[in-house]
């Protein structure tokens, strides 16, 4: 352990993961950082609801249902939706306070704008892309522990339309897994892979105003150049309205990830199970096949090294980037001892082992950089998601030393969004 890393004792490591969930709630969600994410962010809001199951169930189910809310309509939930309102009867002092707080969001870059007249089924602006939908994942948690079957029931229709426009709008070709029209989808942002079908992407916004570098270091951010396509990207999708099948059969970035689709496949099993539970027959025997379907899609494509890649769908290469991705993959129920054994071995001691966690990138790899975002450092989500996954293939050995590594991380490096792999420094 290095010698700025503090330690802090249980309880106020409980303290401070309350304090940062309070100090970030906006009422019924919870945003990821006030200065830098200051919306509802979909994959960070449905693992925020886990930390309130441990202070206020109720408000976790709202965080759920808030979740829930912002879903377009197509079904698809957004990846953000964002906080803009002002109400036009408000005046005087409280309409001016409200205005700076609305500025404050206005920081966010590309905000509501860039993404069209795109209203959620609550009225909110949202994107036009998703992120991981690890969200009925988290309610089968939150419902283990504070069972609630009236709001898990309204809970169930609104994201089995989520999986179907999945499976449906975002598989034109029927491969049993959903395209990813843009890397934010995928929840990691920068990750290496995606430089190749990226790069391909020409530049139409090349003057970038970023406003994320004025609250995080730019060495932990991605590039300007990251920026130009992320935004080209944006305003591609406006430009067609966001007609996600033909964004996903043509649009100029396509790709499979082996994380995402883990983790549907795990979000479909465990919508079954919870549909079952309510009684629900036909929604549970619908969300099986789908996580059978995409967990079979995943292990038809395993690699000779027991490890699942991303693929690139405008060429349908893959993308030999071992990443985060492939320990997430683990997430699919039902893949096999060989391919458990494979990311066991990653996570625990091989390229992606860490004392800190799960590495976002091969150790061994040249793009690699410590603290750079998603090319290097450990995350907090996908340590736990990966213990997770190793605990339902039933090493929990594995699971237990992975939840170690994650507490060291914070213990020394503070609630901090990812960290340093090495040295468990705090970054983001
Ligand atoms: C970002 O970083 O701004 C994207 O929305 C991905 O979360």
């Amino acid at each position: 352990m290095p010698a700025t890393v503090v330690k802090f004792p249980a309880t106020d490591l409980r303290m401070s993961a309350e304090n940062v969930l309070r100090g970030n709630d906006n009422g019924g969600y919870t945003v990821p950082s006030r200065a830098t994410y200051p919306h509802q962010w979909n994959w960070d809001s449905a693992l925020a609801a886990l930390g309130w199951a441990e202070l206020d169930p109720s408000r976790a189910w709202r965080e759920l249902e808030t979740l829930a809310g912002a879903r377009d309509r197509q079904g698809m939930i957004p990846h953000i939706a964002f906080h803009t309102r002002v109400p036009d009867r408000l005046n005087g002092r409280l309409r001016g306070a409200l205005t700076t707080v609305a500025r404050t969001y206005a920081r966010y870059l590309p905000g509501p704008r860039w993404w069209g007249r795109r209203l959620a089924y609550d009225g909110r602006r949202i994107s036009g892309i998703t992120q991981p939908p690890v969200a009925a994942t988290c309610m089968r948690i939150l419902f283990e522990g504070h069972p609630d079957e009236a709001r898990a029931r309204a809970l169930l229709t609104p994201l089995l339309g989520w999986h179907r426009f999945l499976l449906e709008e975002r598989d034109p070709r029927g491969t049993g897994e959903p395209v990813l029209i843009h890397p934010w989808e995928s929840g990691r942002d920068n990750a290496v892979e995606w430089d190749a079908p990226l790069w391909r992407v020409l530049p139409e916004v090349t003057v970038v105003h970023r406003r994320d570098t004025h609250s995080v270091d730019a060495a932990e951010r991605p590039s300007d150049e990251h920026y130009r396509r992320f935004l080209t990207l944006v305003r591609r999708g406006t430009r067609v309205d966001w007609a996600q099948s033909r964004l996903a059969r043509g649009g100029a970035f396509r790709v499979l990830d082996p994380g995402f689709s883990a983790i549907l496949a795990r979000a479909c099993a465990d919508l079954g199970w919870l549909a079952e539970e309510l009684g629900e027959g036909r929604i549970a025997e619908e969300s099986r096949a789908a996580s059978a379907r995409v967990a079979d899609a995943l292990r038809a494509r395993a690699d000779s090294d027991g490890l699942i890649r991303a693929v690139d769908m405008t060429d349908e290469t893959t993308l030999e980037v071992t990443s985060a991705g492939s320990a997430l993959a683990l997430l699919a129920p039902g893949l096999g001892s060989e391919h458990m054994e494979a990311v066991r071995d990653l996570v625990t001691t091989g390229v992606l082992a860490s004392p800190y966690g799960v590495r976002s990138l091969d150790r061994e790899h040249p793009e690699r950089s410590a603290r750079n975002y998603w090319r290097g450092p450990v995350w907090s989500n996908v340590t736990w998601l990966c213990a997770l996954a190793l605990e339902d293939h039933g090493d929990r050995v594995a699971a237990a030393k992975m939840r170690f590594r994650m507490m060291e991380a914070i213990e020394g490096g503070g609630m901090r969004e990812y960290f340093v792999p090495d040295s468990g420094r705090g970054l983001g």
